[in-house]
């Protein structure tokens, strides 16, 4: 691999951004890291209950924290929360050092996915199918300005998309 940067994995909640990521890690041999474990780990505490104790800007400065700590790696594969696109200057710093692969998910792969997702993750944890839709919606905007895009199908193994992934950036001469 030639132009080596680090590849960001950001999209909506549920749509796999880790188990894809460490696919990805795993093919290429570069570092794994996940933006919600690392506030895990710095916060001692579990998201929902960051969000419930501290509220949810409290969440976002410590994700901005880690968005600057993780984009000075190299050679990693990087899984962002889902809320990680939503401020600026998250994504102007992971994009610095790495390619930006947004995961799209659609409405029938939420539908699948919702009922045992929903309730680790606090922003949804109380909405019916509606209200998730209406946040991805909202939030299309974000997901929209990545280098690259793949939607996520439940007919394709992670392992299958992750190839695909790099298909794509190696064919656009990203790696
Ligand atoms: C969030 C997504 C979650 C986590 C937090 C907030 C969001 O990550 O960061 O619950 O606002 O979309 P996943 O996308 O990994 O579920």
């Amino acid at each position: 691999m030639g132009n080596i940067k680090n590849i960001v994995l950001t999209g909506f909640m549920m749509a796999g951004k880790s188990v894809i990521g460490k696919e990805l890690a795993d093919i290429t041999g570069f570092e794994f890291v996940d933006t919600d474990d690392m506030i895990i780990q710095t916060e001692k505490k579990q998201i929902g209950d960051i969000f419930s104790e501290k509220g949810e800007e409290y969440f976002r400065n410590v994700e901005s924290r880690i968005a600057l700590e993780v984009a000075r790696k190299q050679n990693a594969v990087i899984s962002t929360g889902g809320g990680m696109v939503l401020r600026k200057q998250n994504m102007e710093a992971l994009g610095k050092t790495g390619v930006v692969v947004n995961l799209k998910i659609t409405p029938e792969v939420i539908k699948k996915r919702l009922d045992k997702e929903k309730s680790t993750r606090p922003v949804i944890k109380n909405s019916d199918m509606n209200e998730v839709l209406e946040k991805l919606k909202s939030r299309e905007c974000f997901y929209n300005k990545c280098d690259y895009s793949i939607t996520v199908s439940d007919k394709k193994s992670p392992r299958e998309l992750a190839e695909e992934i790099l298909e794509i950036l190696k064919r656009n001469g990203e790696i």
